[in-house]
């Protein structure tokens, strides 16, 4: 039966070497604890880093043979990988380049090179994982580049991609010198989830203007696949954390707690250390609270958990020193003989005990400079069995979507801060518990399981929609076909779009002229007395003249408005005005002068504005408010507004491809038809012919009206090679 493999770099159970023996724990951070319930059901497996060196062979051999009892498949890492790919590229780079702290990243190409090894090495324990059948599920920023590795592997292969962290903005994204490949390294997933719609835009963003992808809602058109991009917050076992706060052994925890805090209210904070997480910016908000109101002096403490993490990496060795001096400075300046102001835990606890601290706790404060999700505000809002308690929580942590009913603040402002603790200090009991009910009654239902069932559904939606594209990809069986039905057939109709099908497109038009191949080629078709070639194109017929007059082939120049059989004279389709330009041309002058990179082409009855050229998401959102604009002013005329490929055109309406496509084939009869085209202009022809007839979408787009699709020009040009 397919499985599952759940690929992360750190496993969810570390393995600790003790004095006499080897340790087995759980470990700490939102990917880990968050998965760690699901990942167990059906046989799955999850292949990650065991927190070890091991030291020899038969040691590797005892931790695999643990390790497999619980479904999990180490990959171990020597020192050096530990230093250069964790500590260094992952943690020294991406982890503040994510988290918008740029300043400290390093870009070391060592590290670099470390981080392409390590995921390769992770490629290869997958692989030998799994089946062709299995699915894959990636996780986070230390392995963005296996997606792309598992699918030059694995071309068909159900991968999907999480990332626990925020995407940042394209303007942090694009100072990394590996920018291109981390980005095609995500897109080798067929699904790509992040906990917010806003870290879901910056990805696309940063796809758009670094790898010139265009999306359609979250859909990335690569050239041989389609990628989905969506958002899905994760979730946490809001059933276990509730339970386990009203166990036993929790609610003996909070007896004892209680005992030794006696009347004392507890404010509390829980995370790893981390300079993201901001425990220094709210220890000083608590002094402040301190300072400001001094009738909560004896009255109230600060219950700091802070767990040690990537201890090795300088910047998080610097902020324990200066965590440690300020917990000293404002235990020595507020405490009593009777009072401490801060407990401060360097060190992680068992479940029970986190829950009986969430449950004891009348205020949590979870102020992150930034942070993907984070699963202790969660946590802490399922612990809640009274619905009393009240959750303070960064406007720049991924929940702060989702959990509206807490305190929301900006956690750089330590003034923000003291005020919100001192508002949670006094809120009347009825409101905490509307507030509270309201985040529950969220929690419980977007829990963990619904998170992974929606991402499952979601990639196996994405996966569906690939296959019907796949099943329609021009095969070698269907090659065959048609080039039987072309070898049998004597009134061969060949219909070519020019630009994105016969040749790449150029930044400028102009350019993209016929290479000495597609003359010979076009040459060598239509020589065939039995070939009717047809160039069917948007351009002028200046220009379709200029490039290939010298060929004995038929044009439809300016999307069907003008035609001309191979050796006659230009004619028009029908009789038409163009005086409307006069009073177009200023509209589309005027985004010329809004948009730098773009211009106008004027053609004998259209307007064409090109926007390829200019900044990429600016001409985008231009291009939208143009066509609006255009529509508009062509309502109740014969104009029609149409969006190619970076373009926005007007021109009259009823004359277009298709129809010019139709008159040939009903003066020609042809036995056999092929028709190519990349653009939605060439849906019209595709519309337009008979239901037998080969018609070909150039360039993956699910949504076409042809029978068939190739990649790219390249295979276009294979084809009709073929056909020779
Ligand atoms: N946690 C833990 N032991 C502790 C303190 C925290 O296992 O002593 C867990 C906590 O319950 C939560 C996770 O660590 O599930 C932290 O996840 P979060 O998303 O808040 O932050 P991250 O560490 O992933 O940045
Ligand atoms: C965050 C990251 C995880 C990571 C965890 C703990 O939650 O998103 O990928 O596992 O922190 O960090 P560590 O470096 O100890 O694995």
């Amino acid at each position: 039966m397919p499985r599952t493999v759940i690929v992360s770099n750190r496993l969810p159970i570390k393995v600790q070497r003790t004095e006499d023996n080897l340790t087995f724990q759980s470990s700490e951070g939102g990917l880990a604890t968050g998965l760690g319930s699901i990942y167990r059901a059906d046989g799955n497996v999850w292949v990650g880093w065991p927190g070890l060196y091991v030291q020899d062979e038969s040691e590797e051999e005892y931790v695999r043979a643990q390790l497999a009892e619980d479904s999990m498949a180490p990959v171990f890492l020597t020192e050096s990988e530990i230093r250069d790919y964790y500590e260094g590229f992952s943690n020294g780079t991406l982890w503040p380049t994510f988290h918008y702290f740029a300043q400290l990243a390093v870009y070391d190409d060592a590290l670099w090179q470390a981080y392409v090894a390590v995921n390769e090495k992770f490629c290869k324990a997958v692989l030998a994982q799994t089946g062709p059948e299995d699915t894959i599920w990636v996780h986070d920023y230390q392995l963005l580049l296996l997606p792309e590795m598992l699918r030059k592997a694995r071309p068909n292969a159900t991968i999907g991609f999480f990332l626990h962290i925020p995407f940042p903005s394209y303007e942090l994204i694009r100072v990394l010198p590996w920018r291109d490949e981390l980005l095609r390294g995500m897109l080798g997933a067929d699904l790509i989830g992040f906990h917010t719609f806003g870290y879901m835009r910056h990805f696309l963003s940063a796809v758009s203007q670094l790898l010139g992808l265009a999306n359609h809602n979250g859909q990335i058109e690569t050239p041989t696949r389609t990628v989905l991009v969506d958002a899905f917050p994760m979730g946490i076992d809001h059933a276990r954390y509730a339970e386990v706060a009203a166990s036993a052994a929790a609610q003996a925890h909070v007896s004892e707690y209680r005992e030794a805090l006696r009347e004392v209210r507890v404010i509390l904070s829980i995370d790893r250390l981390d300079y993201t997480k901001g425990i220094a910016q709210r220890l000083r908000a608590f002094e402040l609270l301190l300072q400001r109101y001094p009738e909560w002096r004896s009255q109230v403490s600060l219950l700091m958990v802070v767990v040690p993490s990537r201890d090795q990496v300088a910047q998080y060795a610097s902020l324990k020193e200066e965590i440690d001096e300020l917990v000293g400075r404002i235990n020595a300046q507020y405490r009593t003989i009777s009072w401490n102001p801060v407990h401060y835990f360097y060190r992680s606890f068992p479940l029970d005990e986190l829950a009986a601290l969430y449950s004891m706790a009348e205020v949590a404060m979870v102020t992150p400079m930034r942070d993907g999700m984070n699963l202790v505000a969660k946590e802490f809002v399922a612990s809640k069995a009274d619905q009393r308690g009240v959750l303070i929580l960064s406007e720049r942590a991924g929940a702060a979507r989702e959990l509206s009913d807490a305190l929301i603040v900006n956690p750089t402002d330590t003034g923000q801060l003291a005020e919100a603790l001192h508002e949670a200090l006094v809120m009347p009991e009825e409101e905490q518990i509307t507030r509270m009910a309201n985040m529950q009654a969220l929690v419980r239902q977007y829990d963990i399981f619904a998170w992974t069932k929606l991402f499952m559904d979601r990639l196996a939606y994405a996966k569906t929609q690939q296959l019907s594209l796949a099943t329609s990809m021009l095969s070698p069986t269907v090659v065959q076909k048609l080039e039987q039905a072309y070898q049998q057939s004597q009134r061969r109709l060949l219909l070519f779009d020019y630009d994105g099908t016969l040749a790449p497109f150029h930044s400028n038009p102009q350019r993209a002229q016929p290479d000495q191949e597609l003359r010979l080629l076009l040459r060598a078709l239509s020589d065939n007395p039995q070939n009717r070639v047809v160039i069917i194109s948007g351009r002028d017929r200046e220009t379709l003249e200029k490039w290939l007059g010298h060929l004995p082939i038929d044009f439809i120049a300016e999307h069907g408005v003008w035609l001309r059989s191979a050796g006659d004279e230009w004619s028009l389709f029908q009789e038409l005005r163009a005086d409307w330009k006069r009073d177009i041309r200023p509209v589309l002058d005027l985004y010329v002068s809004r948009t730098a990179g773009s211009f106008i082409e004027e053609k004998d009855y259209s307007l064409v504005w090109h926007y390829r050229r200019a900044d990429a998401e600016l001409a985008a959102g231009r291009a939208r408010e143009l066509t609006s604009h255009l529509t508009f002013m062509a309502s109740n005329t014969d104009l029609q507004v149409l969006e190619g490929n970076k373009v926005v055109e007007i021109k009259n309406a009823g004359i277009n491809k298709g129809t010019a496509a139709a008159r040939w084939v009903s003066t020609h009869h042809p036995d056999f038809i092929l028709a190519l085209g990349d653009d939605r202009t060439d849906e019209d022809t595709f519309r337009a012919l008979p239901a037998d007839a080969y018609t070909v979408k150039v360039g993956s787009a699910p949504r076409s009206l042809a029978r068939f699709h190739v990649a790219g020009t390249t295979e276009v040009r294979n084809l009709l090679r073929k056909l020779l």
